[in-house]
């Protein structure tokens, strides 16, 4: 007689189990196979922000979305009434509202979400007027055949499905922040493409140190990933992007694969930090396939962060001992509730389990900070 496997046996015990329960007429008929995920422990990980922003509340991203996914809501439904909370909260210039903005002054952000069991996905890019464009990325999945709308498109679509579309997410806060950043950059000056890139670099850097900018929110962001009791797994991620970016400039946060990946079979991975060179490697998909081959989330993102430092060769982004001089950071969850937050350099980011939130450090590939 051929041995069953483990996954063999629950799927056929449990078919069998349903149809006794449902009595001989099925004992004997057409039995469906019922999947039966074995019981996980439930998390949600996030970016740090995901455990410090409460938008005037009493809960922080990762404790709402924790406590939606164990009260059985749709874990795509809690982890973006999460995120929801960081776009909303002006305080965060990274996300949403009062995210800081493009070299115009104008708030243009992107998100994308996933769904593993639905096997769907849907998103935006460079959306203007919407505080919170991790809803939008939602409708996209649920009411359109396609991934992505990007833009004026993604705004329409917006207006179409309801929402107040507003003429200026700057907060004071992210508007005095971009005037500064403009009388400093000066764009009278015909820099040269390379001159003006580490000119701006110089300059943000500057404004890092004189306090103007949170170093997490140069490029900020939040990403958010849970799985449920049931093994159910979902992640979005939504940002403001690049701080000063060219008017158009897509980073890697709305792309999937990219700023975004979920195998409801395999597990999430999402990230924050520098776009560029997360879109060149496409590290949320490599990190999913890193565990669909039987990673630890650990080890699959230190992989992933370790081809962003070798096909990182162009001397602008590298430091004084030859490393990527910019943060990159992933947080990644498997189908058994492991997870791991990961960074190109030293870091924090957000869990929530049965014990609680907490902020925790991050396993980084690099020691010290970016620009050693
Ligand atoms: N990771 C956010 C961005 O680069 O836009």
């Amino acid at each position: 007689m051929k041995k069953l496997n483990r996954r063999e046996f629950v799927q056929t015990t449990t078919a069998a189990g349903v149809a006794a329960a449902a009595g001989p007429a099925t004992l004997f008929g057409q039995a469906p196979t019922v999947m039966t995920p074995k019981s996980v422990k439930p998390v949600v990980v996030s970016s740090a922000n995901g455990n410090r922003y409460k938008n005037g509340g009493t809960k922080t991203c990762v404790e709402t979305a924790f406590g939606l996914i164990t009260s059985g809501s749709d874990v795509l439904d809690a982890l973006i009434a999460g995120v929801n909370i960081v776009e909303l909260d002006p305080e965060d210039s990274s996300v949403g509202y009062g995210g800081l903005p493009n070299a115009d002054g104008v708030v243009q952000l992107d998100s994308c979400c996933m769904h593993g069991p639905k096997k769907r996905a849907g998103g935006v890019a460079e959306i203007e007027g919407v505080r919170t464009p991790s809803k939008v990325a939602q409708l996209v999945m649920d009411q359109t055949d396609h991934h992505l709308l990007v833009g004026k498109g993604a705004q329409d679509f917006a207006r179409n499905m309801g929402f107040k579309i507003e003429d200026d997410l700057n907060t004071e806060k992210s508007r005095k922040a971009w005037l500064e950043w403009k009388r400093r950059t000066d764009p009278l000056h015909y820099l040269s493409p390379k001159d003006r890139d580490s000119a701006h670099h110089r300059v943000a850097m500057e404004m890092i140190a004189d306090g103007w900018i949170d170093p997490e929110h140069y490029y900020g962001t939040i990403n958010c990933d849970g799985i449920s009791p049931k093994g159910e797994i979902c992640g979005v991620t939504t940002t403001s992007g690049l701080s000063w970016k060219i008017p158009g400039r897509a980073g890697d946060s709305p792309i999937l694969g990219a700023g975004l990946y979920v195998d409801g079979d395999v597990g999430a991975a999402g990230s924050t930090g520098r776009g560029e060179a997360n879109l060149y490697n496409l590290c949320s998909f490599v990190i999913v396939d890193e565990m669909r081959r039987g990673a630890h989330p650990k080890d699959a993102a230190l992989t992933a962060l370790k081809r962003v430092a070798k096909n990182t060769i162009e001397k602008r982004l590298l430091n004084a001992k030859g490393q990527p001089n910019f943060g990159l950071n992933f947080y990644c969850l498997n189908a058994k509730g492991e997870y791991a937050g990961v960074a190109m350099y030293q870091s924090t980011y957000a869990v929530c389990t049965e014990n609680g939130a907490q902020t925790v450090p991050m396993e980084a590939l690099f020691e010290g900070r970016p620009t050693d």
